[in-house]
């Protein structure tokens, strides 16, 4: 079929991925950190669940929608907030957006992106937005405040950085920041000139390297320049109290990211956020944590009815979306799975992935006799 790229899951679109880019940039997309046991943890939990079908309930019309703060989606998916997915792909963030919005999901906008939120949101994508607090506060609510003049209907705040992550491998493969060129990133971007001609070759074309766009324009700097004074992220002084007053100044729905504890979630509800995500950051922040999908079952029935209820960390098939819902969430978000798809194919290959998630989400339904998201319940499960 046109289109498919020859790739009939996503662990094709990995390696499509894994072949077409600059081997630093390769592990930025998929690496966690340290022993990386907490992605090994993502997929262990997933794989350990099993489902118990019902048989016989006339499954020839499946609908995987649901309702998401209030508004309609097609599939319970959302795209997750990654950063420099530009690196990936000549504008890797509309791109993502673009297909977010063909396939009617939610696009997370990345404190980290290299594009203006002005240019994502001509993608038409319903928006949200992710915060990482920059040095200077101010800074961050100027940011905050454009993406709610832009419509983003959700904020969402990363809380599972306090400290930058231990990702030791980017010592190793000297693609680091401030990038700068030496004998070992060289040689591996010279080994990928498709990537070289396709994404940064572009971008010399016009008007230059990736930036991180969300800053005023006196602060930005290229990806090859370190960040200047207050243009740094520093959550570590980040506490509830900043919490409270994000609610007090975030008209939208707010949304904790990062949240492995029922009794984190419960201390949220109580100061009226509106949502968690249930995540271990994709095993990149604290190596060695419960994976999410394991802490969903407590954080569900402590919160699950009165806020919503999101997770990711390792969602690579439709049945985990499935397992994630049967669980209490009321959605994914899809972090890697839609990279792996920029990076083999700009917007096609994201359209690709979502496509393979819904399809496979569907057929998961159907086997299990689940016709509807109200049937994806705890019983379904082994
Ligand atoms: C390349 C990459 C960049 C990411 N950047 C961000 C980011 O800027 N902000 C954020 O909150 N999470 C970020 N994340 C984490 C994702 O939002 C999400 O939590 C994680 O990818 C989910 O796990 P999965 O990749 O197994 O789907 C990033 C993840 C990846 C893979």
């Amino acid at each position: 079929m046109a289109g498919d790229f020859g790739c009939y899951n996503l662990a094709d679109l990995r390696e499509r991925a894994r072949r077409r880019l600059p081997h630093g940039i390769w592990e930025y997309l998929e690496r966690g950190v340290e022993d990386e046991r907490g992605m090994a943890a993502n997929r262990a939990a997933f794989d350990h669940i099993r489902f118990r079908p019902r048989v016989l309930r006339g499954v020839q019309s499946i609908d995987p929608g649901t309702s998401l703060f209030g508004r309609q989606t097609p599939l319970p998916l959302a795209i997750a907030p990654t950063g420099a997915a530009g690196l990936l792909w000549y504008q890797g963030d509309l791109a993502l957006a673009r297909a977010a919005a063909k396939a009617d999901v939610p696009f997370t906008i990345s404190s980290a992106s290299t594009m203006d939120l002005e240019e994502i949101a001509t993608s038409g994508a319903r928006l949200w937005f992710q915060l990482y607090f920059w040095e200077n506060r101010a800074l961050s609510m100027t940011v905050v405040e454009r993406a709610w003049q832009l419509g983003c209907e959700a904020l969402l705040v990363t809380l599972d950085l306090p400290v930058p992550p231990n990702r030791e491998y980017i010592q190793r493969n000297g693609f680091g920041t401030p990038f700068k060129l030496n004998r070992r990133n060289t040689a591996a971007v010279l080994r990928r000139p498709r990537w070289l001609a396709g994404v940064m070759g572009r971008y010399a074309l016009t008007g230059g390297i990736p930036s991180q766009a969300n800053l005023p324009r006196h602060l930005r700097t290229k990806v090859t320049k370190g960040a200047p004074p207050g243009a740094l992220f520093k959550q570590d002084d980040l506490d509830w109290d900043g919490v409270a007053q994000l609610r007090d100044s975030w008209p939208g729905m707010l949304v904790l990211k990062g949240i492995l504890r029922a009794d984190d979630a419960e201390r949220a509800l109580a100061l009226g956020i509106d949502g968690v995500v249930v995540s271990n950051h994709g095993g990149r922040a604290l190596d060695g944590s419960i994976a999410s999908i394991e802490a969903l079952p407590a954080i569900s029935s402590a919160v699950g009815d009165r806020m919503t209820v999101l997770l990711d960390s390792g969602i690579r098939r439709g049945s985990d979306i499935i397992k994630a819902v049967a669980l209490g969430a009321d959605a994914v978000l899809v972090g890697r799975a839609p990279l792996y798809g920029l990076a083999g194919g700009g917007e096609a290959g994201v359209s690709r992935a979502i496509d393979i998630l819904r399809t496979e989400t569907v057929r998961t339904m159907a086997m299990l006799g689940a016709r509807n998201i109200g049937e994806v319940s705890p019983e379904i499960l082994g």
